[in-house]
Order: structure tokens, then C-alpha cells, then sequence
């Protein structure tokens, strides 16, 4: 059976920072400079779709390979192909043991991925991208790993990929060894523990690209001096703050770490020399929106936050929806995509915003999504790869 091909498939999910990662103590092993914490987003709305397949057949001479939503992707970069090494080091390890398994590992390696939104919606697909590929991979050489296991590996691909291992409430712990051999995501709580959260995102589209994380996070570390406050004092409160509003289902609290983490975050940008812009008028303009809705309702129902670009995510629960979709879909339902009937249906906008800020949100939000907390990587028996090794026809 030379020509067989060995496949598996597995989605995972995007998830969103509520106490953000940013900066590198070591940029070749991935290694944080401060834990982070994040909320994992349901994969009916955002998942990346990953088969992993290898087989004797597949010419040694072309490699491994990755096709991404339909186009070829580079592997050839060291945080792909240190996954890809952690990954065959493991499978080897099962085979030396066991002469009696097939030699997965010798085998050249055939990737085929899709998203199911769309990339130019700038959300950070690299955490669901490496989450996904980690965990095709571990399934099609059956490895015993668990998910914090695999999260050591994808985090060697992009940092904040490492969460993506798990659903619901997540950690990626720091860690203190000098090989990253405890810089790794654990589960602080299931999704069913606090199932009611829901995200709402605000796509605001980018005049140009802005610096990417990797490079942006290298220029704070090197010359923000308020950036050491963060790590030192900020970021250690906010995870214990984050872990006890989560554990005690606190709204409030979790609301505010998260709109001061995020606040933290784009201070040390704009306090990295030359600056870092990452958040532009309309993301203000969210901020406020966020702001005169929490006023009106007269208490906390929906909390912001912002990664390396310009859209909102507002996170809320369920039963602040009419107060929180409602007010924005007053807004701009007119005027964007992305709303779901099922949720937005005899909605009643009870709060009305400031014109100015209405208008600035009616100009720049390209399209929302509706999401919620959601589950870690499941496997799945769609394949992107054909019986023989072709990539599925779509
Ligand atoms: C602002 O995980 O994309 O979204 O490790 O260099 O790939 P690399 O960075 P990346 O950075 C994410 C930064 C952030 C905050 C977060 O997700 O915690």
C-alpha cells in the first residue's frame, strides 16, 4: 500500500484576547514577556478548516505543502517549519517504539486549509490558522499529546495561536524556563461555565496596513519605558482580576480589566518610539459608543477591546443583547452586513448614541459579526484532500 494517503481533518477556533500578549522574550522560541488571557469565539461564525495528509506516493521532491483558502503558502519560514519538526520528533518516537507503524514521519506532507470568513476582514487568523495545523497534524500521526502539550508547539508558530487549543476561557502562562518548555495555554474555564458571553465585532477597514504584531511588539519591548510597568505591575493584577471575574461569572469586572487592558496594550504602543497607531477614529468612536451605552443602561453591559488593528470586538451577555446589538443595529443596520436575524429580531434601540459618534461608526464599519464563546478544535470528516491526494474540488 505505497500509495496510500493517510488523512485527517480538524477545525479550530479564533479567539480574542482579554488580557493581551504583547512583547517577545525570546522571538526564536516565542516566548512571552507576560501571560495573556483570552476568550475562545464559536466556530459557526469563525474556524479555520484544516486536513494534514502524507503518503509514500507524494513526490519527495516537492516537499511539504500548504494551500491556504485555494492559493499555495509559504512554509518554508522558521515558525512553520519548527512545528512541523516538533511534530515529525514526536511521531518518531511512536515509530522507533513500534517498528510496526507505518513511517508517517518520512512522509512528505500535503496541507490543505480554509477559512470560513473572509481573510480581507483583517481578523487574526494566524491563532485558528497554526491552531488548526498543529492539531491536523497530531491527529493524522496519533499523537498521544494533549491539548497543552500541542499548545507548546503551535505557540512556536504564533504566539497567541496557543490559546486557540482550547474553547471557552483561556490562559497562556508565561512560564519562567529558559527552552519554553512551560510557555503553555491551559483552560480557566469551560465554555459551558459561562456560555451566555457573546462578542460582537465591529470590522472597521484599515486606510493601509499597519505594522504587524510580530515586528510591532519587538519596537515596544526595545523603547517603551512604560511598556516594563506593564509587564511588571499591570498584566500580573489584570490575570488575577480576569481569573476571579471569570470564576465568579462578574460582568463588571471582566468588562473593566478588560477595557484597561486593552487601553494598557495601545498606550505602550503609542508609547514605542517612533509611535504605534493601531486604533483610528472610528475605533474611538466605538469607544464611546461602548461608553454611552454602559452610562444609559447604568451599569456595565458591553466592554471593548482592540488587538493590532482597528476593529472592535464588544464583548456582553445574552440578555444585554437589546441594549447592546440593538442600540448599534439602530445605527448601522442600514448600512452593513453581518447581522443575524435570529438575534437582531424586534430589537427595540432604547439607547440612542451621540450623533457624532453615530456618524463616524455609519462611515467606517465595513460589516459586524455575531459570535459568541465557543469550543476548542474538533475533529471533522470533511476532508480537504481527496482519497488520492488531490485537493478537494470546492
Ligand atoms: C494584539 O500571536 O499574532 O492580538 O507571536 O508574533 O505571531 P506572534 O504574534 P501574535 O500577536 C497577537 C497580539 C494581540 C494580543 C493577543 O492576541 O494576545
Amino acid at each position: 500500500m505505497a500509495d496510500k494517503v493517510y488523512r485527517a481533518s480538524t477545525t479550530a477556533p479564533v479567539n480574542i484576547a482579554v488580557v493581551k500578549y504583547w512583547g517577545k522574550r525570546d522571538s526564536k522560541l516565542n516566548l512571552p514577556t507576560n501571560s495573556s488571557l483570552s476568550v475562545t469565539l464559536s466556530q459557526a461564525d469563525l474556524r479555520t478548516l484544516t486536513t494534514a495528509s502524507c503518503s509514500a506516493s507524494y513526490p519527495a521532491s516537492q516537499g511539504d505543502s500548504l494551500l491556504l483558502n485555494g492559493e499555495p503558502s509559504d512554509i518554508a519560514g522558521a515558525r512553520t517549519q519548527a512545528c512541523f519538526r516538533e511534530l515529525r520528533t514526536r511521531r518518531e518516537a511512536l515509530e522507533a517504539a513500534d517498528p510496526s507503524l507505518p513511517q508517517l514521519s518520512t512522509m512528505p506532507l500535503r496541507l490543505v486549509s480554509e477559512n470560513n470568513f473572509p481573510t480581507a476582514a483583517g481578523l487574526a487568523s494566524s491563532a485558528a490558522g497554526f491552531a488548526a495545523l498543529v492539531r491536523a497534524i497530531a491527529n493524522l500521526y496519533e499523537l498521544p499529546a494533549s491539548p497543552s502539550e500541542l499548545s507548546l508547539i503551535a505557540r512556536q508558530g504564533s504566539g497567541s495561536a496557543c490559546r486557540s487549543l482550547f474553547g471557552g476561557y483561556v490562559a497562556w502562562r508565561m512560564g519562567d524556563a529558559a527552552d519554553g518548555s512551560d510557555s503553555m495555554a491551559d483552560q480557566v474555564a469551560e465554555a459551558s461555565h459561562w456560555p451566555d458571553m457573546r462578542a460582537l465585532i465591529l470590522v472597521v477597514s484599515a486606510a493601509k496596513k499597519g505594522v504587524s504584531s510580530t515586528s510591532g511588539m519587538q519596537q515596544t519591548v526595545a523603547t517603551s519605558g512604560l511598556f516594563q510597568e506593564r509587564i511588571a505591575k499591570v498584566v500580573p493584577q489584570n490575570m488575577a482580576a480576569m481569573e476571579k471575574a471569570i470564576a465568579e461569572r462578574d460582568f463588571a469586572s471582566f468588562a473593566e480589566v478588560t477595557m484597561r487592558d486593552s487601553n494598557s496594550f495601545h498606550a505602550t504602543c503609542a508609547d514605542t518610539y517612533p509611535p504605534i497607531f493601531y486604533m483610528n477614529d472610528v475605533s474611538r468612536a466605538a469607544i464611546r459608543a461602548v461608553e454611552q451605552i454602559n452610562a444609559a443602561a447604568g451599569r456595565t453591559v458591553a466592554a471593548y477591546t482592540f488587538d493590532a488593528g482597528p476593529n472592535a470586538v464588544i464583548y456582553y451577555l445574552e440578555k444585554d443583547t437589546e441594549a447592546v446589538v440593538g442600540t448599534l443595529y439602530h445605527v448601522l443596520g442600514g448600512e452593513v452586513g453581518g447581522w443575524k436575524s435570529t438575534v437582531v429580531q424586534g430589537l427595540k434601540p432604547s439607547i440612542s448614541l451621540d450623533e457624532g459618534v453615530a456618524g463616524i461608526l455609519k462611515a467606517g464599519v465595513s460589516r459586524v459579526i455575531l459570535t459568541g464563546v465557543g469550543e476548542g478544535p474538533l475533529k471533522s470528516e470533511e476532508y480537504l484532500v481527496a482519497q488520492d491526494g488531490s485537493p478537494a474540488k470546492r
